[in-house]
């Protein structure tokens, strides 16, 4: 096994050619990119095409899977694909590009906001693995920030600030800043607010981040108004862009994240036009191979 390693961007972000894992899920395959993760935080991993099976096989060496809870459909519509796999597409269960009015595009507007997977439930999620099946000609890109380096970078003023302090994240925060509205009563329960720290320690390389996401509605104990500018000032800080890149697609890339120290966020393409076919599967808890070790 020979893995070739090529940086995305100076501070982040690595292309990993030399990897086939739809043959080779070995422990060292697997260790290595858990080691490249810990370095770069965001790995692409180019000419994949992995089917479902595989998707699902490979994340589940990398964590314990979640599970999609709300992917905003109605009542009467059926889910496209089975429930460990997020539909991150513009497609709905007939595999046709979404109506226009069809609830579901919301989900994706609020995709294109700066976050982190799931910061919105208590459980720490770790690593997201989006796997690109269709993507369009051109548009659709996807953004990445590294937030270690963007704590690193913070004036030592506000690292104190933000070391004690707790935002609330929510999902229905997010979506209501894409326009939604009239969610349901039961989507509400099944995903309550709940309170992360500003700043986290990565447990496994002991660096520090800032915890920011679009689904961060206020700092607790803060007036809304003063907690507001703040973070809308940190969110302006940590994606300027020589803390970010914008990863370009192909289809069968696979493309895995650290939500412990990054965000990303969609962009715009013609979703009327073309059909971007993307599923993720979410991990949290440590990796198989680093538990069958310890
Ligand atoms: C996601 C996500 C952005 C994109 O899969 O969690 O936010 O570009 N995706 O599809
Ligand atoms: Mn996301």
């Amino acid at each position: 096994m020979t893995i070739a390693i090529a940086p995305l961007h100076t501070l982040f972000g690595a292309r990993l050619d030399g990897v086939h894992l739809k043959r080779d899920r070995s422990e060292p395959v697997m260790a290595a990119i858990e080691a490249a993760m810990d370095i770069y935080a965001v790995c692409a991993l180019p000419g994949q095409n992995l089917s479902d099976d595989e998707q699902l096989a490979v994340s589940e060496l990398l964590g314990d899977l979640s599970r999609a809870l709300n992917p905003g459909r109605s009542k009467t519509q059926a889910a496209r694909l089975r429930s460990e796999l997020y539909d991150i597409s513009n497609l709905d269960e007939n595999h046709g590009i979404l109506a226009e009015q069809d609830r579901r595009r919301q989900w994706r507007e609020s995709d294109k906001l700066w976050h982190t997977d799931r910061s919105f439930i208590a459980a720490e999620t770790t690593y997201s693995l989006l796997s690109g099946r269709l993507v369009p000609p051109e548009g659709g890109d996807t953004g990445f920030a590294d937030m270690r380096a963007v704590y690193d970078d913070l004036p030592e003023a506000t690292k104190r600030k933000i070391e004690n302090l707790h935002c609330e994240h929510s999902v229905w925060h997010s979506r209501a800043l894409c326009g939604g509205k009239d969610f349901r009563a039961d989507e509400i329960a099944a995903m309550p607010p709940v309170v992360q720290p500003m700043v986290r320690v990565h447990p496994r390389t002991g660096r520090k981040s800032i915890v920011l996401a679009s689904h961060a509605s206020h700092i607790l104990g803060w007036p809304a108004d003063e907690s507001r500018a703040f973070l809308d000032e940190l969110m302006a800080f940590a994606t300027q862009p020589q803390y970010t890149f914008y990863y370009r697609w192909s289809a069968g890339d696979l493309v895995i994240w650290d939500n412990r120290c990054t965000m990303h966020r969609g962009t715009q393409f013609d979703d009327k036009m073309y059909k971007r076919d993307m599923r993720r599967t979410t991990v949290q808890g440590a990796a198989k191979y680093a538990r069958a070790a310890a």
